[in-house]
């Protein structure tokens, strides 16, 4: 099937680009693989006319929006983000009330309505990064309130307003899990993604994007504790495969489960659903998106 695939996708010049939390087949077909914000930034400098984009949701929304000229395909339309809805027009609305000298900051986690809404689009990778270089001193984050309780944590000068989203995979990790492991490995490092809640990131060495996270496996050290979803494996064996992993809970997205080989063969002999975001919606939501490409560099 694998064959099969890079065969019409070749045929058709379509690009197929993946999350690291999809399955590692899924992975292995793929053109592209990386975080939400290598995502974004490839599919900007694709000359295929035609994208299927193996992740979740917000991932395929994304790039519809920073490129309408393309046809984007979802491998599973239904493979939604549940984060990306924590947050309302209404609480946004009104903290821009509440509040003067106000920058409303999105996760890329979000719906294409929310960024419509939005001042600046941020990633786990480049969050630090933009929400230091803006000049308001309010910065309400949306929806995830455990990044936004990080950053708050390292950007110091600002007033980071919190909301209360949460990623229901990450939320999930167990502290005496993470203890335990500490205690076993006394030797590995904890590396964690800032969508863990603080108590967990309290404990790790290196907090980080998923491409983040597997950048420092590959530095010094032979063994890690991952706080993160499991599909980040594949790329770690697959660069370093000596070094030891040591999970601190299974976590398994499952809405990134729900892209397969044989859902991508499917699009690619009969089509499928494309990916399709309201006009007006899209031109608003451009706007954080593209603030978000120019801030990171
Ligand atoms: P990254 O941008 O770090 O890949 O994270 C995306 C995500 O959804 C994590 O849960
Ligand atoms: Fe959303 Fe969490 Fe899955 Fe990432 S791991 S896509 S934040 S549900």
């Amino acid at each position: 099937m694998k064959e099969r695939i890079k065969k019409l996708q070749k045929e058709k010049d379509v690009a197929i680009l993946a999350h690291y939390y999809v399955d590692g087949d899924v992975q292995e077909i793929a053109d592209y693989v990386g975080d939400s914000f290598y995502l974004a930034k490839t599919a900007t400098k694709l000359k295929n006319k035609t994208i299927i984009m193996a992740g979740v949701y917000f991932m395929g929304e994304s790039i519809k929006i920073l490129n309408p000229e393309k046809t984007v395909y979802m491998v599973d339309i239904y493979a939604d983000c549940p984060m990306a809805h924590m947050i309302t027009i209404k609480k946004i609305k009104e903290m821009r009330e509440k509040y003067s000298n106000l920058s409303v900051v999105c996760y890329i986690n979000s719906t294409a309505e929310i960024k419509a809404h939005c001042d600046v689009c941020i990633t786990s990778s480049n969050a630090l990064k933009i929400v230091s270089k803006l000049k308001e001193k309010n910065i309400f984050i949306v929806p995830d309130g455990n990044l936004a309780s990080y950053i708050a944590k390292q950007v110091k000068n600002k007033n980071i307003i919190l909301n209360e989203g949460y990623c229901c995979v990450h939320n999930l990790v167990h502290l005496e899990n993470v203890k335990k492991l500490k205690e076993e490995y006394p030797n590995a490092k904890v590396l964690a993604h800032p969508e863990c809640k603080e108590e967990i990131l309290k404990l790790a060495d290196y907090i980080g994007s998923t491409s983040g996270i597997i950048a420092e496996t590959l530095k010094e050290g032979d063994e890690f504790i991952i706080v993160t979803e499991r599909g980040i494996r594949f790329e770690i064996y697959k660069k370093a495969p000596n070094k030891k992993l040591h999970f601190a809970d299974t976590l398994i997205c499952r809405s990134m489960k729900k892209n397969t080989l044989e859902k991508i063969e499917k699009i690619l002999t009969e089509g499928g659903d494309e990916l399709k975001v309201d006009d007006e919606i899209a031109k608003k939501a451009l706007i954080p998106l593209e603030r978000m490409l120019e801030l990171a560099g």
